[in-house]
């Protein structure tokens, strides 16, 4: 199967390691590895193995990395590549796809072009052939578009993952949905990265609409006339300082027998350049601010890896898109705003933005019915500060539906935590003269701002993701570059893969998936 936008090509193979032909071929390696399924490892790297790991030049530590020649004529393969996964008892479907992702990133800085990757670790096959075909894509993820020289490596070409079972359709399955989810982070990555000269409203709407309606969705882009009838009074508040026009990306996917109900609503928040407007930001560190829609393109990019998924469930995305500016015409402290659902907003900080533009966006999630939502955003510094750069805030009610959602990013592997909604804290965004401030100030920040959408969300089951720590990696990993990490993007199309064992408490979806398991073995 080939990768629909880089090119990457990704087979299944069920044969020997001597066998398998490539440029390098990464084995995932145990602490205390026996290697008992490996017997010709040791010859074939003419015990250079052997010789790193006594001496500890190779320690299996997680991602670590050893890469030796294989000897002519033992294997097939130029090289060897060992990634270090652990502790089998700590051993995961999360490390098993980062171990994958160091092996295309290390390949990738190699310029490395046909590579191999083996199963090990005694997951099911299609779980691991999942994981695997998703960490191959994502370390093949490629920032380098506007470099023309002094690239910093090329992606592979050619991979193949090695299983040891037959090649069933289930594991066939599971590499192209692997493949298909990874595909579509990256996608999401890419538009991340583009600068907000570049990626600006009109443009993210129409990249948006190109990529949803390849994939059968049907997607409507509203312009700025579209959204004032709509009477979307702060998303149309918040364009006022930017030269560029908003934009509304509207997207519906149903398909044929899904049933009427539940609606998931996806909603991102598409900042696509966040100068803070009046409220302006510090100069340091600004040029971040245009991963501000990294929310909007985790939706936009869900919403395609969804189209090609075909899960049975009605899906609608809704994201916002505009700049943050401090034009000439451009909102004030003090102003105030009506939204589409009638609240009103006295806007103390015009760089408390992303409620704004999202109360608008959730609203009308609903009005399309949306039965069950989940909104995406780099909302706060706040949650910065509360969870770091590892894990994203998660918000909402009731808990089954945030139950639903913190499964769907576990199985993902994007990591979430659980923050209340305390609803004394509402007090923080009362205004004097409207229904609603839109700044509740320092004290739980990343809360207020959920409290904010919340007013907005209805009465339905809601989520609020706050990726703003999350969306964007500061420092380089074996198994992911610096820059944009497309968090939420699998998340959220694992929860419209996963809708029908939304609501079932732990114990009933272990029994569901072990019928599943003995179905596909028995
Ligand atoms: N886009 C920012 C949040 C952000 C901060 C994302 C750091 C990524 C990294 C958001 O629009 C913002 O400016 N929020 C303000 C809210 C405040 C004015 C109430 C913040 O967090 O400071
Ligand atoms: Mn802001
Ligand atoms: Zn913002």
């Amino acid at each position: 199967m080939t990768n629909a936008t880089s090119g990457l090509a990704i087979e299944l193979t069920v044969q020997d390691i001597s066998n398998v032909e490539a440029d390098l071929v990464a084995i995932p390696v145990f602490e205390q590895d026996g290697f008992e399924d490996l017997a010709g490892l040791a010859a074939a790297t003419g015990d250079e193995v052997t010789r790193a790991i006594a001496s500890k030049e190779f320690k299996p530590k997680p991602f670590e990395l050893f890469l030796t020649p294989a000897m002519a004529g033992i294997w097939r393969a130029k090289r060897i590549a060992l990634v270090g996964v652990g502790p089998s008892d700590k051993f995961s479907m999360k490390r098993l796809r980062l171990a994958a992702a160091a092996a295309a990133t290390a390949a990738r800085q190699r310029r490395i072009d046909r590579i191999a990757f083996l199963a090990r670790g005694g997951f099911a096959v299609a779980a691991s052939v999942q994981a695997i075909a998703e960490g191959i894509v994502l370390g093949s993820f490629d920032a380098g578009r506007y470099k023309t020289t002094d690239h910093a490596g090329v992606a592979p070409c050619h991979a193949q993952v090695i299983a040891h079972a037959a090649n069933s359709a289930a594991a066939r399955d599971a590499l192209a949905r692997g493949m298909v989810l990874a595909e579509s982070c990256n996608l999401a990555r890419s538009l991340a990265n583009e600068p907000g000269n570049v990626l600006t409203p009109r443009v993210f709407a129409e990249r948006a609409g190109e990529l949803t309606t390849a994939v059968g969705i049907d997607t409507e882009l509203f312009d700025e006339t579209r959204i004032g009838e709509l009477k979307m009074g702060m998303l149309l508040g918040v364009a006022r300082g930017s030269a560029e026009p908003p934009r509304l990306i509207v997207m519906r996917y149903a398909p044929d027998g899904a049933p009427e109900t539940p609606v998931l609503g996806l909603v991102g928040k598409g900042i696509t350049f966040d100068t803070g407007g009046i409220s302006i930001k510090p100069a340091d560190g600004m040029e971040r601010m245009k991963d501000d829609m990294a929310g909007g393109a985790a939706v936009v990019c869900a919403m395609r890896a969804i189209g090609i998924l075909k899960p049975r469930i009605k899906v609608i995305g809704v994201v916002p898109t505009t700049e943050n500016m401090p034009g000439g015409r451009a909102i004030k402290p003090g102003d105030i705003l009506t939204s589409a659902s009638g609240k009103t907003v006295e806007v103390i900080n015009t760089d408390a933005e992303g409620r704004l533009i999202l109360g608008d966006a959730l609203w009308y999630a609903r009005e399309l019915g949306a039965t069950h939502v989940v909104d995406v955003a780099t909302l706060t510094g706040a949650c910065v500060v509360a969870l770091g750069k590892t894990t994203s805030g998660l918000f909402g009610r009731p808990d089954s539906w945030v139950e639903a959602v913190r499964r769907a990013a576990e199985a993902a592997g994007d990591p979430v935590w659980h923050l209340p909604l305390v609803e004394e804290y509402l007090e923080q965004l009362r205004s004097e003269i409207a229904d609603l401030s839109n700044s509740g100030g320092r004290p739980a920040g990343a809360i207020t701002a959920a409290l904010f959408l919340q007013e907005f969300a209805g009465p339905g089951p809601w989520v609020h993701l706050d990726i703003a720590g999350t969306a964007w990696s500061d420092d380089a990993t074996p198994y992911q570059g610096k820059g944009p990490t497309g968090v939420a993007v699998r998340t959220l199309a694992e929860l419209a893969l996963s809708s029908s064992q939304w609501g079932l408490t732990g114990q009933e979806r272990a029994e569901i998936s072990d019928v599943a398991e003995a179905d596909a073995t028995g």
